[in-house]
């Protein structure tokens, strides 16, 4: 992709969210027609949990990783970069419960479990965690990779959405409440809660595009940094954007969350947040990948406004 081809960020994340949003569609309506059928109200529950709006940041970073490694797009990389979005909005839904963060709003209406019941809400989570190994497994196929690669894929997803990774993080989220964490544990904290499931993204592209293990590390490197720094930007609108501007309550002061705000301030947390992008968007550079998509994503994490 040259920088001519690039049509601005705007322009290119609606060019993008058409088919990621026609991907997770044809996931639920897999769902809908699963052998064993699925109770009517987890159905709906998947359904408001997942085809909700939110910026679908992650399946759009694996479409941008894919294209940068120059493979093609094509309707089943966009159902695999769907089956890291399943992930997300599972968390998202487990996320708000009350024995968890306890929210009430989510991409701007009530959250799942407001609608459908904490029980309902649990089984429609769980439900999405399979699914999206299965996506994941059945696209990469399609895609053409071999079985060892539709493996690790699967494996790169699974293990990132884990104990050691997204929902181990979200562990020690919780018991981090009123605990003021430290710089190394809440940088392990942020890494796996939010940097993990990022960071896949990126690798599950490389993977699918059979990049080379350079291109493959330097990805791996500006999905760490990335995912690092949307998690301390998420906490930064969380300490200063409206209800009405994020689509969900801030909260952390109020559960006494441990947050780079809490911990440097905002304008250190900021700092902080875009030094991690420079570290991204080096990694691009130093590994000669020309991607104007992937940097203004990349800058995008830190300057977004919801
Ligand atoms: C919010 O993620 C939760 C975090 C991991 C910080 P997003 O900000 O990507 O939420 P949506 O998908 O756009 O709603
Ligand atoms: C959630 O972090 C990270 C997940 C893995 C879902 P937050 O609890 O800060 O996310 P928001 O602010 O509720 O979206
Ligand atoms: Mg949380
Ligand atoms: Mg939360
Ligand atoms: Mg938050």
């Amino acid at each position: 992709m040259t920088n001519s081809a690039f049509p601005g960020l705007d322009a290119y994340l609606d060019s993008e969210s058409g088919p990621v949003e026609r991907a997770l569609e044809r996931a639920i309506v897999t769902l809908e027609q699963c052998e064993a059928p699925i109770e009517p109200e987890v159905l709906s529950a998947i359904r408001h949990g997942v085809m909700s709006g939110g910026k679908r940041l992650r399946p759009i970073l694996f479409a941008s990783a894919y294209q940068a490694c120059g493979a093609e797009a094509k309707e089943a990389s966009y159902d695999l970069a769907a089956s890291l979005e399943m992930i997300h909005a599972y968390s998202l839904m487990h996320d708000d419960l009350p024995c968890m963060d306890d929210a009430a709003l989510r991409r701007g209406r009530a959250t799942t479990h407001r609608v459908h019941g904490e029980d309902v809400t649990i089984r429609a989570g769980a439900a999405l965690i399979p699914a999206a190994a299965l996506q994941a497994l059945d696209a990469s196929g399609r895609l053409g990779c071999e079985q060892a690669r539709c493996l690790t894929i699967v494996r790169t997803l699974m293990a990132a959405a884990g104990a050691g990774g997204m929902v181990g993080g979200q562990w020690v989220d919780l018991l981090g409440e009123g605990l003021a964490l430290g710089t190394e544990d809440l940088d392990a904290l942020h890494r796996m809660k939010t940097g993990a499931l990022l960071t896949a993204s990126l690798e599950m592209a490389a993977l699918a595009a059979d990049a080379d293990s350079d291109t493959r590390d330097a990805l791996r490197t500006y999905g760490q940094a990335i995912g690092l720094a949307f998690q301390i930007a998420d906490d930064v609108l969380d300490a200063t954007a409206s209800a009405e501007t994020l689509g969900k309550n801030p909260s952390d002061a109020v559960l006494d969350k441990s947050t780079y705000v809490a911990l440097y301030g905002l304008e250190e947390a900021l700092r902080r947040a875009r030094y991690q992008v420079d570290i991204a968007v080096s990694a691009l550079k130093a590994a000669g990948i020309e991607s104007p998509a992937l940097v203004a994503l990349g800058r995008h994490v830190v300057e977004r406004r919801k």
